[in-house]
């Protein structure tokens, strides 16, 4: 079976988040379930040295206005696709956020379905599989296309569905779709054009990236706005934990800590510790040290995590913070990091090995996210034995089990899990964890069973090899 994956970033490529490491994992995850999948990403100025000397495969003259050419290259033994189209993509900037986004992404759905309806005349594809709103048109862009019914498959996954991509109705004459796409159950979203909206009424499945998220999402409270679809839909919707890349992200085999480790070598971590302790100018000291690895958004909870600082640190924790986003927070933790030298430690920016450090250094990372479709930085945690204190939603709650007595009694408990993310209920997480580090031999128990957990993608991989193959029999 044959899979075009598109998204609009793919570790190691280009990545702003957990998207990409899932993006890119995904080709070897399913390789072992007989599907070959080829990533189709956008040239932005950080794949030039990447793309320098690939193959050009195709050449438009005319995508949804600007001229484009398709470059083909491999990347850790799998086959990628680039869309070099400069005057969408090569441009300084972040990877979204520019006034013609919906020009941008509406290019990449549409060269997507070109290239899976036929356009390569050595290529041939099954199935689009297109990853959030900036790659959903591409199964609308499938859907209208001028196929018969060998048209290929789609499969849309929602990674975030706070996201949709919507826009004026205005642009609707450049997409070049037909007029029958403007309609309820096509492009059609709130008088507007919806990307997301779009991609999801053309699917012909829906994921998303935890079984929890994909319960929550048909609630207004975590749909927003799209409840109603996912909820008409509901036969067609499903939720897939996302695995992790063990070459990635491995304590035994991580070149970005000074001392690597096994479940049966717990003690080395104490050397990560003090790498980490000196990178975040914190203290030495053997107590609880928590971290953070996050964007810094309402999101994420971190606005409550702030509130809790001063009792993190007068119950003997320290903090080290890598993050970055909105001006406010990343503002509140510089002041928290004054108010506490020694305590707590602020990195703001973006960097990748540090964020591999603090996993492997800290004891526990904190998560209070108030949605988190899948979330990948507690099973980073979990591999590497750095306790998740997190909040019971999405993709959170299907992963990390509470240490409550009788999780502790049946040596199962990988972490500590709060109801409400609100002060009072972070707190007593965070005291939970402090109390339970006091004892070591329950903390060492912890990291244990934290740590054989099996979060590979073994068993994800498969689950979408059963559903590509469901969905492309269904013809
Ligand atoms: P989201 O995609 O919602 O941001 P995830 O937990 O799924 O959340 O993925 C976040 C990814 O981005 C993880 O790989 C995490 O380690 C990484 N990450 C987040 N912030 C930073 C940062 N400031 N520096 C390095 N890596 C980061
Ligand atoms: C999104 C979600 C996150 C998820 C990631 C990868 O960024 O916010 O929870 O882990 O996508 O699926």
């Amino acid at each position: 079976l044959q899979a075009l994956s598109v998204a609009s970033e793919a570790y190691p490529l280009v990545k702003t988040g957990g998207l990409a490491d899932v993006v890119g994992a995904l080709p070897a995850a399913l390789a072992p379930h007989g599907v070959a999948v080829t990533t189709l990403i956008p040239a932005y100025p950080a794949l030039a040295a990447a793309t320098k000397g690939a193959q050009m495969l195709h050449k438009w003259a005319d995508l949804l206005g600007t001229p484009a050419r398709l470059l083909g290259l491999s990347v850790g033994g799998h086959p990628f696709l680039v869309l070099d189209a400069p005057a969408l993509f090569a441009r300084p900037g972040g990877l979204y956020g520019h006034d013609d986004d919906w020009r941008r992404f509406a290019a990449l759905g549409r060269a997507a379905a070109d290239i899976a309806t036929g356009i390569l005349p050595k290529r041939r594809f099954d199935l689009v599989h297109a990853h959030d709103w900036q790659a959903a048109m591409a199964a609308a862009y499938v859907r209208y296309a001028p196929t018969g019914p060998d048209r290929p498959r789609s499969v849309v996954t929602i990674h975030n569905i706070a996201f949709q991509g919507q826009f004026p109705a205005t642009i609707f004459p450049d997409l070049d779709l037909p007029d029958e796409a403007w309609a309820v159950d096509g492009v059609e979203y709130y008088g507007g054009v919806g990307f997301l909206k779009a991609g999801l009424e053309a699917a012909d499945a829906i994921t998303t990236v935890s079984p929890t998220y994909a319960a929550e999402i048909r609630e207004s409270r975590f749909g927003m706005g799209l409840e109603g679809l996912i909820q008409a839909r509901a036969t067609r919707v499903s939720g897939i934990v996302n695995g992790i890349d063990p070459a990635v992200w491995n304590p035994a085999t991580d070149a970005a800590l000074p001392a690597r480790y096994t479940a049966r070598t717990l003690a080395k971590r104490r050397t990560n510790k003090r790498s980490l302790e000196r990178a975040f100018a914190l203290d030495r000291d053997d107590g609880p040290l928590f971290c953070v690895v996050s964007r810094l958004t309402w999101q994420k909870g971190i606005d409550v995590l702030a509130q809790c600082l001063d009792g993190l640190v007068a119950a003997g924790g320290r903090l080290a913070l890598l993050g970055s986003g909105d001006a406010h927070l990343e503002d509140a933790f510089r002041a928290a990091a004054e108010r506490h030298p020694g305590r707590i430690g602020v990195v703001i920016g973006y960097d990748e090995p540090l964020s591999h450090l603090l996993q492997g250094g800290a004891d526990a990372i904190l998560i209070p996210s108030r949605f988190e479709p899948c979330g990948l930085t507690q099973l980073y945690g979990l591999a590497y034995g750095c306790i998740p204190v997190v909040a019971r939603t999405g993709g959170l709650a299907d992963t990390v089990i509470d240490a409550n007595q009788a999780a502790l009694a049946a040596g199962v408990g990988t972490g500590f899990v709060h109801t409400d993310v609100g002060v009072e209920a972070l707190n007593h997480a965070i005291a939970r964890a402090i109390a339970a580090y006091a004892s070591p031999s329950v903390w060492t128990q912890l990291q244990k069973n934290a740590m054989r957990a099996d979060f590979s993608w073994g068993d994800s991989g498969r689950r979408y090899a059963q559903l590509y193959a469901k969905v492309t029999s269904a013809l």
